[in-house]
């Protein structure tokens, strides 16, 4: 019933019991996951996942943070296994100002790449964007055949306005659950139905009230809940919901 479309399960925090984890939320109704790479390593061993568990797709792309390890060669993986049939997207890719504000025309232009190469591919993108709103925005406006989602989404109402007229899905994960998540809230107040994703961006970003602890795909539903509260709907509704919108967009 759940569709996690952004969870990080090729990361190290999972090396010591992964296959334990996969089954278990695998048995607990998680039925389709998205695992996006942030490089050529880790888009790697996301179609590795992939290719061994058949409740798993994954996306190629080198992250923004990941700028410093790009090479060519590291390119060309990410490309080749963009092809791969259970890779449904470009990502994650965008925009990172939170941690480095020294290479912006850097990361722009590799994020400009590889849109190109999701429009190459006619395959949806995962953005990631941090404390890089109105650059984003601006980016992806010049790309009007472009589809995708604005990953764990933390822009203003507004701009959210503005991506959804664009056709864009937002992605809500953990820090909906949060007390202080106002802002989140808002968002998904304005939402259309049909424009939920829900994520968890495991092992990051856990839900209350598993805060603190290594975050899996498991506690979607503690997103959902929340997601259904807004939306007036019953937590396995959103569920539901999320997974047919998490269908539509990567083709599944
Ligand atoms: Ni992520």
């Amino acid at each position: 019933m759940y569709f996690d479309t952004h969870a990080h399960l090729d990361d190290e925090a999972f090396d010591p019991d992964r296959e334990e984890v996969l089954r278990r939320i695998r048995a607990s109704g998680v039925e389709r996951v998205v695992n996006p790479g942030c490089n050529a390593a880790s888009t790697r061993k996301a179609a590795a996942l992939a290719d061994a568990w058949d409740f798993i797709w994954f996306a190629a792309g080198y992250h923004p943070e990941d700028l410093a390890s790009l090479t060519e060669e590291g390119y060309g993986t990410v490309r080749t296994l963009a092809a791969h049939p259970k890779c449904v997207a470009i990502g994650e890719i965008g925009l990172d100002y939170y941690w480095d504000t020294s290479r912006k025309e850097e990361q722009k232009a590799l994020f400009r790449r590889q849109l190109e190469l999701a429009l190459e591919l006619d395959k949806p993108v995962i953005i990631h964007d941090r404390e890089a709103h109105a650059d984003c925005l601006e980016i992806v406006r010049q790309y009007p055949g472009l589809r995708g989602v604005f990953h764990c989404y933390s822009g203003s109402a507004e701009m959210a306005k503005e991506l959804l007229k664009l056709g864009w899905y937002l992605g809500f994960d953990g820090p909906v659950t949060y007390k202080n998540a106002r802002k989140a809230v808002e968002v998904l107040e304005i939402c259309p139905p049909d424009r939920i994703l829900v994520e968890t961006d495991s092992p990051y970003l856990p839900p209350v009230p598993m805060r603190g602890k290594r975050n899996d795909p498991g506690n979607l539903t503690y997103i959902c809940e929340k997601i259904g509260e807004v939306k007036g709907l019953t937590g396995e509704a959103a569920a539901r919901l999320t997974l047919e919108n998490g269908c539509r967009l990567f083709g599944l």
